[in-house]
């Protein structure tokens, strides 16, 4: 089992180990004991928050075997075949126990017609069906496929929730970590627990020693090459807009703009140092992948050695000030505008 990935091993097997949706564990284990289950269900809410997790639990408490089990992932291939195969194969009898369920992901993607085999379904369904539609997008959900089930939505997880099932997991595993790293792990997850899991299992193999915040810092910075690269680009800009513009979306979005300057420094270093010696780019190959190596390479062609230098600077400062500053977002402002004019200035 040591080898087994965290979400497979921790996976909840029964109703008492979900954490969170209180309203949907009452209600579904409620209908249970009162033989009172509907037979179409709508599990809308974001994502790795446990709707797929629920359905199974909910198909187990009915006794249903694992080969009357269906799982359709509608976003896969937008249905039309297995909607169709499921309303041919529907009218034959569960092969044990009393029920065969239906498990719809990503719902939201079926086609039209796909929506309307599924409908026809819906409407007549054979006493042993119950299906479960799962969707990140509820509102993409026609209106008479909501008016024919029993919707629950699940919210996202609060952070004290992940936090208390991650230290079990920690526990079980010996993991060694610190508590303020495992509280950002649970903060940057966004209320979904899967998130928060692959953090932990990606830190897991990442080093031996006890995990620190500034690990976390490191990895989540890493996963965001992509904005780190847009706003490089938009250093090269006459005008500072578009780089303010990308900063207050980021900030809007929830990005931690301490953690995010530190991954801009970190890429800007990279571009300083292919710049000084160009025999660094095997080591630095061996960081990134080849795509992200060719995008530094590029951008690095756009920077002189001084300018890259000076970035890298003006953004170690800002990176102190974000901590102390009122507005968040204002020391990167005005990083990026002192960095615009300085590259204006060297290119006249
Ligand atoms: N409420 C929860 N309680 C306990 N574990 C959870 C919960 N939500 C998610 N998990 C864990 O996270 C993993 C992903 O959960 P799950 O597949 O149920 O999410 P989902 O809501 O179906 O997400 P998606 O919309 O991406 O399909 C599971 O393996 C499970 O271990
Ligand atoms: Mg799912």
């Amino acid at each position: 089992m040591g080898n087994l990935v965290l979400y497979r091993k921790y996976r909840p097997q029964n109703w008492e180990e979900v954490i969170g949706q209180e309203h949907v564990v009452r209600t579904l284990t409620n209908a249970l004991k009162l033989g009172r289950v509907a037979h179409a269900y709508l599990f809308a809410g974001p994502r790795g928050t446990g709707k797929t997790t629920i359905a199974r639990i909910l198909a187990k408490s009915l006794g249903c075997g694992d080969l009357d089990l269906i799982e359709i992932d509608a976003a896969s291939n937008r249905g039309i075949d297995e909607i169709r195969e499921l309303r041919d194969g529907i009218k034959f009898a569960p092969t044990v126990g009393k029920y065969k369920v239906f498990i719809i992901d990503e719902v939201h993607q079926l086609t039209k017609e796909a929506f309307n085999a599924l409908l026809k379904t819906l409407e007549e369904p054979p006493a042993h069906a119950i299906f479960i539609l799962a969707t990140t997008e509820a509102h993409k959900v026609p209106e008479t496929i909501l008016s024919r089930v029993q919707s629950f939505p699940f919210r996202k997880l609060a952070v004290p929730e992940i936090i208390k099932k991650l230290e079990k997991i920690v526990e079980m595993e010996k993991i060694k970590i610190e508590p303020d790293a495992l509280r950002l792990i649970a903060t940057f997850a966004g209320g979904s627990y899967r998130d928060a899991e692959s953090t932990l299992e990606q830190l897991r193999v990442w080093s031996d020693k006890t995990i620190v915040k500034e690990d976390i810092e490191e990895l989540l910075g890493a996963v965001d090459f992509e904005k780190v690269k847009s706003i490089t680009d938009c250093l090269f800009s006459d005008v500072p807009k578009g780089a303010i513009d990308y900063i207050a979306k980021l900030s809007e979005s929830g990005v931690d703009l301490e953690v995010f300057t530190k991954a801009l420094i970190n890429h800007l270093r990279k571009i300083m140092l292919l710049k000084v010696d160009t025999s660094l780019s095997e080591l630095m190959a061996q960081e990134l992948s080849p795509n992200q190596f060719e995008t530094i390479k590029t951008q690095a062609e756009k920077f002189s050695l001084d300018n890259a230098a000076r970035a890298i600077k003006i953004f170690m400062v800002a990176q102190n000030d974000i901590k102390r500053s009122p507005i968040p977002s204002l020391p990167l402002e005005l990083a990026v505008v002192e960095i615009i004019n300085q590259n204006l200035e060297s290119r006249i």
